[in-house]
């Protein structure tokens, strides 16, 4: 059938039957992209779908300053599922890629499934059930040993047994590791070096400190080694492993200060070697699809397996059921292929038709944050000089909004700048060139990106 672009704003499509333009497939619905979310990572997933040939409009809900260079922003509650569901008849999308996991874990791909209008579209992200590898730690850690699948060693506590938790937090050495069972915006888990203070924060946690979400509490054992991101992109059956990342999560040079939501990658990870790549197959990606097979769970698209490096062999420290941030900002300029296509084969189950290639290139990516941040920090500031960045480079916006003309400020971390180089250094020196141009008031960040990992020897 002949091609028919539509584009919102075209009256004549508001006279067409949604469900009839399904039935015949026509090419152009097929064609549009609706990206939840409104981070540097879903500027970075929607910059890399909006370069598919096969992809006619990228519409971003909500969206920042940035991801309206790529497509539409559209601004809607996207807790708001009913209003999601407005956006993709209006827009006659065909997928959608849903970014964060709150959506995820409040169940929106069970909303599309369970709704006559929206069955047939096609969507990533598991469901309700697949959403609690993620959303709740307790959950994920039963899966694991129910599984075989290297984790640490851990005791769920909830007030009902504080006691249990109390003596086996004794059995343990410092430090003490604490996890909130269910999503607490990134801050749930805590290290302690002290006995007394890990049974003081026990008792603080179950008595609501991260609310309802550490009503019940992992505790775990310490894990020794060096953290990686790795992505798995699969459709239930088949799977991609897309390239790694290593994140930087505190907010100061040499790993200091605070924890934030992550201020730089980089990617490939030089201990990622193909044996180490192969088990984590072996141990941790294949068991995990099996496992969720056998739970009868149906799981299309991306788990995030947040990994140490003991000595060598992967440990699983976290799931999460969507891509990492800032690691997308570096991922997706390492995939070669057409990442649309990829995204489109796995929501149909059909993954193994896919064609998939990554760059050889390393991608440094270094993120700019407001002054303050992860603590109290100032919005609305003006941001100039990106015009002053290398087209080389590709800055992903992750908390700016336009006011008026200007673009500003509207989160703690603000735009994510990825260099690639043929090797770390690089990368590290076009990241940095480049990130020094963009200006707004109070503008920090880390220094030492990919320091600890030129010339790593394991
Ligand atoms: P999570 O939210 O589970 O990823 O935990 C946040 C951070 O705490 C991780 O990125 C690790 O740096 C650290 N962490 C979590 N669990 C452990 C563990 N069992 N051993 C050592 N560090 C951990
Ligand atoms: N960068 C870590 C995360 O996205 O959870």
């Amino acid at each position: 059938m002949e091609k028919i672009i539509m584009y919102p704003g075209e009256n004549k499509k508001d006279t067409v039957n949604y469900k009839d333009m399904q039935a015949q497939h026509i090419t152009a619905v097929e064609r549009n992209v609706l990206v939840l979310g409104s981070g540097g990572r879903e500027h970075a997933l929607a910059w890399k779908i909006a370069q598919s040939e096969k992809v006619s409009k990228v519409y971003i809900a909500p969206g920042n300053a940035g991801t309206a260079s790529v497509g539409e922003n559209i601004s809607i509650n996207i807790a708001d599922f009913q209003a999601v569901k407005d956006v993709v008849l209006k827009y006659y999308i065909n997928l959608v890629v849903v970014g964060p996991e709150q959506p995820l874990v409040d169940g929106i791909v069970d909303f599309f499934k369970s709704d006559a209008d929206l069955k047939d579209v096609k969507i990533i992200g598991p469901d309700k059930a697949g959403a609690q590898l993620e959303g709740s730690k307790a959950f994920a850690k039963q899966f694991m040993e129910k599984y075989g699948i290297p984790t640490a060693k851990c005791f769920t506590v909830t007030s009902e047994n504080l006691n249990d938790g109390l003596k086996y937090l004794e059995t343990l050495s410092a430090p003490y590791v604490l996890k909130a069972d269910g999503l607490a915006a990134g801050k749930g888990v805590l290290i302690l070096d002290d006995l007394s203070e890990a049974k003081a924060e026990l008792k603080e946690m179950l008595s609501g400190k991260f609310g309802s979400a550490s009503a019940k509490v992992v505790i775990e054992q310490f894990l020794k080694g060096i953290e990686v991101s790795m992505f798995v992109l699969t459709d239930g059956e088949n799977y991609i492993i897309l390239p790694e990342a290593k994140d930087y999560k505190r907010i100061g040079d040499g790993d200091t200060g605070l924890n934030t939501g992550g201020m730089g990658a980089v990617s490939p990870v030089p201990f990622v070697t193909p044996e180490f790549v192969e088990k984590v197959e072996n141990r941790i990606i294949k068991p995990t699809i099996q496992g969720l097979k056998n739970e009868k769970i149906d799981y299309k698209g991306f788990i995030f397996l947040g990994l140490m490096n003991c000595g060598g062999d992967p440990y699983v420290i976290e799931y999460n059921v969507r891509m990492g941030d800032p690691e997308t900002e570096g991922v997706m300029t390492r995939i070669d292929s057409d990442f649309a296509e990829l995204l489109d084969k796995c929501a149909q189950g059909k993954l193994n038709e896919a064609r998939y290639q990554s760059s050889k290139e390393t991608s440094v990516t270094v993120m700019l944050v407001s002054g303050g941040y992860p603590e109290a920090y100032k919005k609305g500031m003006k941001i100039t000089g990106l015009e002053n960045v290398c087209p080389c480079c590709v800055v992903a916006h992750a908390g700016t909004k336009f006011d008026g003309n200007d673009i500003v400020t509207s989160g703690g971390r603000v735009i994510a700048v990825t260099a690639h180089g043929k090797n770390i250094e690089e990368a590290r020196e076009k990241a940095y060139h480049n990130a020094k141009q963009i200006v707004f008031e109070g503008k920090n960040y880390r220094h030492d990106i990919g320091l600890d990992l030129i010339n790593y020897h394991a």
